[in-house]
């Protein structure tokens, strides 16, 4: 038994479908979130920068004493290898992995398709780890740069979106794929519109790492013995639209306050490259 938090960072809110699968899953452990909302979005940034924001993300939540790090951001994910991670001194889990693993289960044909960020399309991490799985696999991608602004600014239902997303989807759809991964924590929020032109099974990478999360607590004997958990939250610019704003995304009401942190003056945790 191990009561103490979970640590989930994401560049903004989007990591909050994270939390929210988190909480279904496993209603007594504690999380702390971090969302970098001072510093987003990562996506259109390069890889240097968004492994130093990562370095400092992970230092804050292991300054709160944390017994897991999950990175719930696709492209942080995609920047920061298991590799890069081991020096942490707790394990650290990507949204990569469980999201490739359900991919693969799912498909039948091996034609996946992944949309995420522009950083996370072009680090080509889920392809690889797919191919890794099955190497026959044939895997399309297609960053979708507008996606994330939709979400944040809280147009995910509006008439641009799916504007925007038969706009994406038709670079992949000729291709005849049979899954597709939603390689960004804010796509949820988008799963309805996206599944209505895709018309195949969506991956969604936060439920996934949930179910990972579960696994590895359970396998390292980590999991909380008290009864009921709860969420913390933090975040580098804490507006006035925070509890409305992450509400959405947790599909829940936030309850108690945000805490801000200054996240530029935490030190970075130094990743083994
Ligand atoms: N939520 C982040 C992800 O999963 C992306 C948002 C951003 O560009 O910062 O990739």
């Amino acid at each position: 038994m191990d009561n103490r938090p979970i640590g989930v960072f994401d560049s903004g809110l989007g990591g909050l479908t994270t939390v929210k699968k988190l909480r279904e899953r496993m209603p007594s452990e504690h999380i702390i979130y971090f969302g970098d909302t001072g510093r987003v979005p990562y996506g259109t940034k390069g890889v240097e920068i968004i492994r130093r924001y990562a370095a400092q993300d992970c230092a804050f939540l292991l300054s709160q004493g944390v017994k897991l790090v999950v990175a719930a951001c696709g492209t942080a994910s995609s920047c920061v290898t298991d590799g890069m991670a081991a020096r942490l001194p707790v394990p650290f889990l990507r949204v990569i992995d469980p999201a490739a693993q359900a991919a693969v289960r799912v498909s039948r044909s091996g034609r996946i398709g992944v949309i995420g960020t522009a950083a996370t399309i072009r680090s080509d991490s889920y392809a690889r780890a797919i191919r890794a799985l099955r190497p026959d696999a044939q895997v399309f991608s297609q960053a979708c740069p507008i996606f994330v602004p939709l979400v944040e600014f809280g147009y995910a239902h509006h008439p641009a979106a799916h504007i925007f997303a038969e706009e994406y989807l038709s670079n992949l759809l000729p291709h005849d794929i049979d899954t597709l991964v939603l390689g960004c924590t804010h796509y949820p929020l988008l799963a309805d519109t996206i599944a209505d032109i895709a018309r195949c099974p969506l991956i969604d990478t936060g439920e996934q790492a949930a179910l990972a999360a579960e696994e590895l607590l359970r396998e390292k004997g980590l999991c909380a013995g008290q009864k009921q958990g709860g969420v913390d939250f933090y975040v580098s610019d804490l507006t006035d639209a925070f509890e409305a704003e992450a509400s959405r995304f947790l599909g829940a009401p936030v309850e108690g306050r945000a805490g801000q942190v200054d996240i530029e003056s935490v030190p970075p945790v130094q990743w083994s490259v």
